[in-house]
């Protein structure tokens, strides 16, 4: 009897103890969110935490009338445009038991917590990102310095003639493949341009070229798994690949008793690694030949770089492990062609329900690309600025990093915020004040929110490039274009408010490299057809009904594995015609 006392008693402490800490942990993180004089939202979970983010898929539908579960869910930042921010402030803060969090979209701390690499970090939970090896995405303070000096040149100007023609040739054959369908009624678009990308990251990043129809969807010789469908399984469940690859053994040996999508997550694991093995190995077989006709790549300068440095016992500044060249390999696979990708199908999809800036954009195309042997990059690349407004605008609205976090390695930093109700002028002393940030905070730059400011973008929700032309000439926009006005046409450059590819010393280091297939893609498609909207399933409906079925899915999207995606990408159909 006593003994079942004693252990009801002892049981009741193992729960209460956890429970009691994590309200104290709530309340001491209260009390400095309440120094900040921010908006505070108050969330009983921690937001970052395995339980949550594994399990938030089935807590989200019950708890998610409660303001803190949806300021805690990941596509809140998208979904809500700037709407939370306009209510409650551009900076507000959610406390949680492991930290609180504060979310900004103004664009003075923006630019400021992104221009200080050394105290605004990459915070902790980006180690989850660690599962193939460290790398440039996910590391701090020299250590990023080296990776970065080793990666980033390999994405240069250099590359960018070699990306312009890989992008033209791979999406030449794309639209004959889509002109081809029975009336041009095209379901896959999203796949194609994910085949797009990722073929040119491939011929420019490590040195493989492959055609259209066939390279990363087909399964090399004795895989199980296409490279495609082996990122593909591990984007769509990241949650649950940052889980089993860092213990893949052990769940190697609970395979039996692991659900189908957890065996398909371990089988892209694995396959991943596999490929990853193989390229590095049929790229030091190349090296060790001394090709001097081989050209520099991402893959061959990571090699060739480390293993010199093996042999010279160089400076470790030049030099990365084993596991630290998989991990970069992992990184650019991801970064370098879902974020492109998606860019360009969410672009197809807003020309098609957007004909007027579709022929807006086609006028600077056929003057700027007059006949096939104009399409050299050196040429046609910076003259084509409607196109890259077009891009602009896609990544204001439909930006694949809609939030970007950042953690703090002292207590206290001061950050320069606009003042509450300062109205619309850019900082200057009097529009700004100091914000003191309280230890165990996390930084979370809401991008989504900040280009979708009212202040900053006029009709802020409407889709519009021309927002980002500006015209020296003396014709008024309406006027009909000729070779002129378009010569007379510039991109606007924001110093502050847009940041699609970050800013400062962490800007995206692909930046160049998407601008320039982002541009080949468009251009080369729209220099010969016409993108309309289409009905699902492609038969029967009216052009305002297939328009309408278009608009909701874009707005249908969300912030999966790590970029913004539509829900149903087999739902967009488009119709693309021959002009
Ligand atoms: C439209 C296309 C793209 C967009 C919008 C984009 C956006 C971004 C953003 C916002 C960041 C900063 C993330 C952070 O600091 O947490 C970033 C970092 C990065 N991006 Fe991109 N990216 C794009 C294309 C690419 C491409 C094509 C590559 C490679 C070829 C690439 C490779 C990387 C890498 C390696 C980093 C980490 C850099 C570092 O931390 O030093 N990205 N990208």
């Amino acid at each position: 009897m006593v003994s079942f006392g004693l252990l009801a008693l002892t049981g009741l402490f193992c729960i209460l103890v956890p429970i009691l800490r994590h309200i104290q942990r709530l309340y001491l993180n209260y009390r400095l969110a309440k120094q900040t004089g921010l908006h505070i939202f108050i969330a009983p979970v921690d937001p970052y935490g395995i339980l949550w983010q594994a399990g938030s898929r089935f807590f989200t539908p019950v708890l998610q009338h409660f303001q803190w579960c949806r300021i805690i869910d990941l596509s809140w930042t998208w979904e809500d445009d700037c709407t939370r921010h306009e209510k409650y402030g551009e900076n507000f803060i959610v406390v949680s038991p492991a930290m609180n969090i504060i979310y900004t979209s103004d664009k003075v701390a923006v630019e400021e917590v992104l221009a200080k690499r050394k105290v605004f970090i990459k915070p902790k939970l980006y180690e989850m990102m660690n599962m193939f090896g460290k790398n440039v995405d996910t590391v701090n303070g020299e250590e990023w310095s080296r990776h970065r000096k080793i990666t980033a040149p390999c994405f240069n100007e250099r590359v960018s003639g070699f990306v312009w023609d890989e992008s033209v040739r791979q999406s030449q054959a794309m639209l004959n493949q889509w002109l081809a369908q029975p009336e041009g009624k095209v379901s896959k678009m999203v796949d194609d341009t994910r085949i797009v990308a990722l073929h040119v990251l491939y011929a420019a990043g490590f040195g493989v070229q492959h055609d259209f129809s066939g390279g990363v969807r087909i399964s090399a010789p004795g895989h199980e798994l296409s490279h495609r469908d082996t990122l593909m399984t591990m984007l769509n469940n990241f949650i649950a690949t940052m889980i089993v690859a860092p213990q893949e053994a052990f769940f190697d040996k609970i395979a039996v008793i692991l659900s189908p999508r957890m065996r398909s997550v371990l089988l892209a694991i694995k396959e991943f690694r596999r490929y990853t093995d193989e390229a590095i190995a049929s790229e030091r077989i190349l090296l060790a030949q001394d090709r001097g006709d081989q050209k520099h790549n991402l893959m061959s300068t990571l090699i060739r770089t480390s293993d010199q440095a093996k042999v010279d016992g160089a400076q470790s500044a030049m030099k990365l492990t084993d596991d630290e060249i998989k991990g970069n390999i992992f990184i650019f696979n991801v970064a370098g062609h879902d974020t492109t990708a998606n860019t360009l199908a969410y672009t197809f999809a807003l020309l098609a329900i957007n004909p007027e800036v579709q022929k807006w954009v086609i006028e600077e195309i056929d003057e700027v690309l007059l006949g096939d042997n104009s399409l050299v990059y050196e040429d046609a690349y910076p003259r084509l600025k409607r196109v890259m407004a077009v891009m602009y605008e896609t990544l204001r609205l439909f930006g694949p990093v809609p939030q970007i976090p950042r953690g703090l390695v002292t207590p206290n930093v001061p950050l320069t915020i606009t003042r509450p109700n300062s109205g619309t002028s850019m900082a200057s002393s009097s529009s700004t004040t100091t914000l003191l940030i309280p230890p165990n905070t996390l930084v979370n730059l809401n991008i989504h929110a900040m280009h979708t400011t009212p202040s900053t973008y006029a009709s802020h929700k409407v889709w519009n490039p021309k927002r980002w032309i500006t015209s020296s000439s003396p014709m008024p926009q309406s006027a009909p274009s000729n070779p002129l006005t378009l010569q007379n046409e510039n991109l606007l450059h924001m110093e502050q408010g847009f940041a699609p590819w970050a800013s400062g010393p962490r800007i995206c280091p692909g930046m160049k490299f998407a601008q320039v297939e982002f541009t080949a893609v468009l251009s080369t498609v729209l220099k010969r057809a016409w993108i309309a909207p289409s009905v699902k399933g492609g038969e029967g409906g009216s052009e305002m009904t297939a328009k309408t079925e278009v608009e909701a899915l874009l707005q249908d999207s969300h912030h999966i594995g790590a970029t913004i995606s539509m829900k149903r990408p087999e739902d967009l159909w488009l119709k693309v015609s021959k002009r």
